[in-house]
């Protein structure tokens, strides 16, 4: 039996993440959330102090991690049965993550990783790359962004609910810094898959978004 898979791409921040859950929630699929796993394995290199440019050591830390998600309310995610959820959405997190995403290897490893989530009756796959390289095949593929100063805001807006301390500049500096890194790399660049939904969430709502995609699907 072939499983649906609806893929959202786009830079960080535009939203995806919210959107992507509340669409599988609707639809009743599964939800991979990749960033989750590059950002996992940014968490492991960080804590055994792996050099970022020690491409082998970094493989052998993706090949040995085991990754467990639990679906509550938000995202529970143990990397070798310690919960990480909490270091998950830190600046440094991101950062390394993206840093270590530019390795074609780690890549190769992590490509399994997110395929064994396409289950039936359904997948919401979430990151830069499900469209074009992940699940090449899916039926329904979107392309999901917004200016990098409506994303850096939003971002600001997070971090300020959660009492963490942030600055504006700083944050739209680090977001166009990570865009441009993920749409240089020579692999798996960020790039709209051929045939995706173009959406631009800068002024639009969550629901507007969700309703449009509902559409485009159905
Ligand atoms: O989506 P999120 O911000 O959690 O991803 C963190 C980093 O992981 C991104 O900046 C990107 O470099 C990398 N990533 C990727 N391919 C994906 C998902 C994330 O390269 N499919």
């Amino acid at each position: 039996m072939s499983v649906p898979v609806l893929t959202i791409d786009g830079p960080s921040g535009a939203g995806k993440g919210t959107i992507s859950r509340l669409l599988a929630k609707q639809l009743g699929w599964h939800y991979l959330d990749s960033g989750s796993i590059y950002r996992s394995l940014a968490i492991a290199v960080l804590k055994q102090a792996v050099a970022l440019d020690d491409v082998d050591a970094i493989v052998n830390v993706a090949k040995a991690m085991t990754l467990g998600f639990e679906c509550a309310d938000e995202l529970v995610v143990k990397l070798n049965g310690e919960d990480i959820t909490a270091q998950l959405g830190l600046e440094k997190t991101g950062n390394t993550a993206s840093i270590i995403a530019t390795l074609p290897e780690i890549r190769a490893v992590l490509l399994q990783k997110q395929q064994d989530f396409k289950q039936p009756p359904g997948l919401v796959a979430d990151g830069r790359d499900m469209g074009t390289v992940v699940f090449p095949d899916a039926a329904h593929k979107v392309f999901l962004t917004a200016s990098s100063i409506k994303r850096a805001e939003r971002r600001y807006k997070q971090l300020k609910e959660k009492g963490i301390d942030a600055n504006l500049i700083g944050l739209t500096k680090d977001i166009e810094e990570r865009d441009r890194r993920d749409r240089e790399r020579a692999t798996a660049p960020l790039s709209m898959a051929s045939g995706a939904l173009f959406i631009d969430s800068s002024d639009m709502t969550i629901d507007a978004v969700i309703t449009q995609v509902l559409d485009f699907i159905r």
